[in-house]
């Protein structure tokens, strides 16, 4: 099968440049505009910093969320090549998830969700195979069995969520279809080191068609809502909180190298995010020891935004560029608060950028940790 992420990922840095080496005046379209349809959940894991946001803020209770229609009026807004992508807090939290994807299908657009898996029943497996356009449904596993259980704070999650992929890949399998492709995706933990290669072979065995591995973000600038309304706070200069947990690097790295060897063999393919061709730079991550020039130049807000329940708009960090219950998606994006945030990053990386799954690595980072058993650290969860 045609490797639809590679595809995607030349489109968006060809893309990306153009878009960038253009005056502001000519701004292109987003490549990719994210969706966050609720930030309800029926989890709650302890690295995820929408928790936050759904119990302080009074913003993302059910009754703030974009409608659907406001979702499509958007939508509607943006040219073909547009991607769409769901996200949440958990989307099929939403009960009238399922039509917006049977609209968006109606419309002749595509698009990717992301989800905990948990309620991907046989009915969602229908929808996702037969009545959406859904190219890519990516869905979380963070260990094995009590492993994930135990990250996502629900006994049995694992089993339910293992249960409904093989549904949705048989199914798929059973209609013929080569979409949804299926994303397993993991944040690598401390917790779930030791299982990586099992989470691989696990994958593999749901016929997944890639793996996604995440590191753990702690900028609370990163997807952590709600909004704050003026860079001039200066958060954004400043470097998020180290990881600190223990994690034995040794491991990591030979989880790392198995993996590698595992993928070179057959599907899932393997994808890191950050986005690292090779180990030493994710060892030089949970050692804590990672920089800035470790990365490219950044082109997402050139390329990509989100729009979060309450219809705030945002380019990645946290700040609130607009929102589209007052003004059109387009226009915010052709507007003067991202201007002035593209202008931030037009030759540089922001602190805050540390750890941000659209970073790029650059070739041919080296490093050696200083004795062999060397310990990093994870967040305190
Ligand atoms: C915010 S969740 C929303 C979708 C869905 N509820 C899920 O868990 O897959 C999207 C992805 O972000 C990941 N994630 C959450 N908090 C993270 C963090 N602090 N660092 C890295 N990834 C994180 C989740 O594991 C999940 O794969
Ligand atoms: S399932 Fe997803 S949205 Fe819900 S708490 Fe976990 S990571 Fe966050
Ligand atoms: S690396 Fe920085 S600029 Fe690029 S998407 Fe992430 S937070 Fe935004």
């Amino acid at each position: 099968m045609a490797d639809i992420s590679g595809i995607f990922n030349r489109v968006k840095g060809g893309y990306g440049r153009l878009a960038k080496s253009l005056h502001p005046a000519l701004t292109l379209p987003p490549l990719r505009v994210t969706f966050e349809v609720t930030y309800r959940c029926n989890l709650s894991c302890p690295f995820c910093f929408q928790e936050f946001a759904r119990e302080q803020s009074p913003d993302f209770k059910k009754n703030f969320e974009l409608s659907n229609e406001e979702i499509l009026a958007a939508v509607d807004e943006l040219p073909r090549h547009t991607l769409i992508t769901f996200n949440g807090g958990e989307v099929f939290v939403r009960k009238d998830f399922p039509d917006l994807l049977r609209a968006i299908k109606a419309r002749g657009r595509r698009c990717n969700i992301v989800t905990n898996g948990t309620m991907l029943f046989a009915d969602k497996a229908e929808l996702l195979v037969d009545q959406s356009s859904v190219l890519s449904a990516g869905v979380s596993i963070d260990g094995i069995g009590e492993t994930h259980d135990l990250i996502r704070r629900l006994p049995g999650a694992f089993e339910r969520t293992v249960e409904n992929l093989r549904g949705l890949s048989a199914y798929r399998r059973r209609r013929g279809r080569r979409f949804p492709v299926v994303d397993v995706k993991t944040v690598i933990t401390s917790q779930n080191l030791e299982q990586l290669s099992e989470i691989y072979l696990l994958a593999r065995d749901i016929g997944a068609d890639y793996l996604t591995l995440s590191c753990l973000r702690t900028s609370e600038l990163l997807f952590a809502l709600p909004c704050r309304s003026s860079m001039a706070d200066g958060a954004w200069r400043e470097a998020p909180l180290p990881l600190s947990e223990p994690v034995d690097l040794d491991l990591l790295r030979a989880q790392l190298e198995n993996l590698h060897r595992l993928a070179a063999a057959a599907k899932p393919a393997l994808r890191f995010y950050p986005d690292y061709g090779e180990i030493p730079g994710i060892i030089k991550y949970y050692a804590n020891e990672g920089t800035l020039e470790d990365y490219e130049l950044c082109r997402a807000p050139w390329t990509n935004i989100r729009v979060a329940p309450n219809g705030d708009v945002y380019p990645c960090l946290a700040y609130r560029m607009g929102n589209i219950r007052e003004q059109r998606l387009l226009q915010i994006w052709k507007g003067r608060a991202l201007d002035q945030f593209r202008a931030e990053l037009d030759r540089q990386l922001l602190p805050a950028c540390m750890g941000c799954c659209f970073l790029k690595a650059k070739p041919g980072i080296t490093y050696q940790a200083a004795h062999t058993c060397a310990q990093a650290f994870l967040v305190a969860q």
